[in-house]
């Protein structure tokens, strides 16, 4: 493994993963800027070099099998990997009332915001397992959240009604409870994180924080100290109720 520290974030080339990458790179870290147009990951790679950061690109489509299998490859040849960010996740589209969705929205949301985790994840874990200080951090949201959905308190109850986006959150958050399980024994902390509501392509800029506000909690989970915890559910102010 390499002395640098090494770290991959998917979705990098705009939004909170940009904002991610920049905050890790700043770090002094080597950051691979995961994305899956060429152009769009060029662009970001050259923007952070620019601004001083050891970036390189790393194509990246996590509903394509053979992409990260090349990506795991690539990060391979730069040395290995020791943080992850599963960042990239779309919302399939809104509206999404569960009376109407189409069934085709629901499979799309859980194909990257699921599916294309674990496949990033597995892909990525044997050079995660060589590094001495290994973490994952999943991008989920509060809308995940079974407890803040089914409360009484509108204040709670953030974000659209939606059958696809939120429950594909839900099942994120529930399978990287059983990843912990699994490492519980490993030093890999695996943590989640919500970035708060953020102005980005994903809700129109309807947000009210920045990319850069986004992206801190995400980097908080990246830098855990060794004694950190692992199985968790993050925003900034604090854990989330399940
Ligand atoms: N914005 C919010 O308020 C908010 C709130 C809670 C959680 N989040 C979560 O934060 C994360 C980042 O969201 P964002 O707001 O920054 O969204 P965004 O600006 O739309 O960025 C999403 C990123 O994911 C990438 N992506 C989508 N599908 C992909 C695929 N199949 N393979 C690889 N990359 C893919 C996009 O690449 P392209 O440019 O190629 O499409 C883009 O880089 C997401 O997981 C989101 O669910 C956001």
């Amino acid at each position: 493994m390499s002395e640098t520290t090494i770290a991959l974030v998917t979705g990098a080339n705009k939004g909170i993963g940009y904002e991610i990458a920049a905050g890790l790179g700043a770090r002094g870290w080597k950051v691979g800027v995961g994305a899956r147009d060429d152009a769009r990951r060029e662009a970001a790679v050259e923007k952070l070099r620019a601004d001083g950061v050891d970036a390189f690109g790393v194509p990246l489509d996590v509903t394509d099998d053979a992409s990260v299998a090349a990506a795991a490859q690539l990060l391979e040849e730069q040395g290995g990997l020791d943080v992850l960010v599963n960042n990239a996740g779309i919302t399939g589209g809104m509206p999404q009332e569960p009376t109407a969705v189409a069934i085709e929205t629901m499979r799309e949301a859980v194909e990257v915001n699921v599916f294309g985790v674990v496949r990033v994840i597995n892909a990525m874990l044997p050079l995660l397992r060589q590094s001495a200080s290994p973490r994952i951090v999943n991008m989920s949201s509060s809308v995940g959240s079974l407890a803040r959905q089914s409360s009484t308190d509108d204040a709670l109850t953030v974000g659209p009604v939606a059958a696809a986006y939120s429950p594909s959150k839900t099942y994120l958050n529930a399978v990287t409870v059983q990843y912990a399980r699994e490492l519980q024994d490993t030093n890999i902390l695996i943590n989640l994180g919500c970035p708060g509501f953020v102005a980005t392509d994903l809700n129109g800029f309807r947000g009210v924080r920045t990319p850069e506000e986004g992206a801190r909690i995400a980097i908080s989970l990246a830098t855990l100290p060794d004694d950190g915890p692992t199985g968790g559910y993050f925003e900034e102010a604090g854990a989330i109720p399940w």
